[in-house]
Parts: structure tokens; sequence; C-alpha cells
């Protein structure tokens, strides 16, 4: 494919809102797709919830209203850049299918990858230690421990990580995006 031709199917960007549980392999696979995205010079952005929390919603919590409004927060972000071409990567845990729908239906191709790895594998991976915080009741209300976590019931994609070789899981996602029309065919 030629690059006028790449270019030109990135045109109608799009919002790749990778969901999950910490530990899961959310901003990894993040990290690696968006490496292989802007290898083909295409336009593309990461969200990820640890990094943007700090400056777009430094006043939020943990509890339901304010993660909500967290990813309604980085949603409007990821609109504003997909309708003007550019591929966002979202990695957020957004542990509420409400809020997800609704982003789903109110935003600018906005596709659903459950990145599915299980507690248990989260838990011995616990890369930030915040799973042993939390069991030590260090941590109120964390994401699978003791706060909710609603499993997507119609995503787009699951990556399960558990199983998975990250190369397989970012492949996956090349692939739908090539379906989809989004890029062109490329290898992760
Ligand atoms: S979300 O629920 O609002 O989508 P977000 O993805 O921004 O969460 O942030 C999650 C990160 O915040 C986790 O990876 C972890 O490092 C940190 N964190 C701190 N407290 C909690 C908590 N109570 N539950 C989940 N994650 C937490």
């Amino acid at each position: 494919m030629t690059d006028e031709k790449s270019m030109n199917r990135a045109i109608s960007g799009g919002i790749i809102w990778l969901t999950g549980l910490s530990g899961s392999g959310k901003s990894t696979i993040a990290t690696h797709l968006c490496k292989t995205l802007i290898q083909a010079n295409l336009k593309v952005e990461i969200l990820d919830g640890d990094q943007i929390r700090s400056w777009l919603s430094p006043g939020l919590g943990f509890s339901k209203a304010d993660r909500d409004l967290n990813v309604q927060r980085v949603g409007m972000v990821a609109n504003l850049l997909s309708r003007n071409g550019v591929l966002v990567i979202v990695a957020m845990i957004s542990p509420y299918r409400e809020i997800r729908n609704q982003l789903k239906a109110t935003t600018h191709n906005f596709i659903e990858i459950f990145i599915n790895a299980p507690l248990e594998v989260c838990e011995v991976r616990d890369i930030k230690g915040l799973y042993a915080q939390a069991r030590a009741g260090n941590i109120q209300g964390f994401t699978g421990v003791s706060d909710p976590y609603e499993i997507p019931l119609e995503p787009d994609l699951i990556c399960h990580t558990a199983d998975e070789t990250i190369a397989e899981s970012v492949s996956k996602i090349l692939q739908m995006l090539s379906k989809m029309n989004l890029i062109p065919s490329l290898q992760a």
C-alpha cells in the first residue's frame, strides 16, 4: 500500500478503548500497539489512565461517581481526537458498563477491547504492589478486590493476556482495525 493510501485510510480515526483490571496488560498492549501504528506513519495518541488522571482529573478519586466522571472526560478528549482522524488508544480500568456503553453510543468509532486476565493472575503479577496493599486493607475500594469490575458483555474483541503473548494480542487488534478499514494491513 502506498503512503498516500495508508494516510487516507487513517483519516476516519477511532477510539481503541482497552478496559480491564489493574495489571491485566492494558498499558503494555497500548504501548506496543502505538509503536506499530507510529511506524506505519499513522496519527496515534495514547491516553493512559495512570498518567492522564494526574492532569485531567487530579481532584478525582475512585468512587463510582469519580471513576465515571474520569472515564467520561477521557472519552470526550478521545472523541475530539478521533473525529479529527487520530487513532486514540485508551488504557483505563473503566470498570462500569453503563458509562462505557454510553461512550460507545456517542463517540466516533468507539471500539471496546476487553483485556481479560483472571484476577488471580493480575494479583500474582502485582506490578505496582497495589493488590498486596489492597488485601492488607491499606487501599479501600480497589477494583477486583473490594470494588466491582463489570465485564463487557459484547466487546468488539477480547485479549486473553494470561494465555496470549503481547505480540499475539497486538496482532489481533491490528487485524480487527484493518478489517474495519481503519488501518492498512500491519504486522505486530
Ligand atoms: S478508572 O477506574 O478511573 O478507570 P484508572 O484507569 O484511571 O481507573 O486508574 C487506575 C489506576 O489507579 C490503577 O492502575 C492503579 O495504579 C491506581 N489505583 C489507585 N487506587 C485504585 C483503586 N482503588 N482501584 C483501582 N486502581 C487504583
